[in-house]
């Protein structure tokens, strides 16, 4: 099984959109038994919530399920997963201080290098303190860097 954690601040509007992306995704293409997705925040403001409404509305309307609770990213959680994925480079930051061996700091990434269609070291912008568009990008940028990440974990793990 591989393992991937979806990265962002709070884990209610960005990382839980990325995971969702992704299990849509892998069901698609046939590899839910070989691919295992979840989701944490660097901060803890939102420890136990449901994702964001919003974020929920708009994921259900492009056939998005977005669940779970929000939970803080721990130091432990770089044992359990193979890509630690960071929705923006505050976040690839605070986990690369989070990461205490290099081969732990080796598995993080930013999301969107992953998508050959993004520019260098992007972010998905943050969407919690804007409008409704907002949450419809970051499922845009979502479901295309996570065909780009599919394709790297493909050929990383001869899937
Ligand atoms: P997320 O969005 O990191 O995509 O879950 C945010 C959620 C909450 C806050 C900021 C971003 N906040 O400041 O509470």
């Amino acid at each position: 099984m591989v393992r991937v954690c979806f990265v962002c601040l709070g884990n209610i509007c960005r990382s839980p959109t990325a995971e969702a992306a992704m299990r849509k995704l892998l069901k698609a293409e046939g590899l839910s038994e070989q691919v295992e997705v979840e989701s944490a925040g660097t901060g803890d403001w939102h420890v136990g919530e449901s994702p964001d409404r919003r974020a929920r509305d708009a994921g259900k309307r492009r056939g998005l399920d977005l669940r779970g609770r929000a939970r803080r990213f721990q130091p432990e959680d770089f044992e359990s997963f193979d890509y630690v994925v960071a929705m923006d480079k505050a976040n690839l930051h605070a986990l690369q201080r989070l990461a205490e061996h290099e081969r732990h700091s080796g598995k993080i990434d930013l999301f969107r290098n992953y998508d050959p269609e993004s520019p260098p070291n992007a972010d998905v912008p943050d969407p919690y303190y804007g409008g409704p568009k907002g949450f419809e990008t970051v499922i845009d940028i979502c479901e295309s860097a996570c065909r780009g990440l599919l394709d790297s974990i493909r050929t990383e793990h001869r899937l």
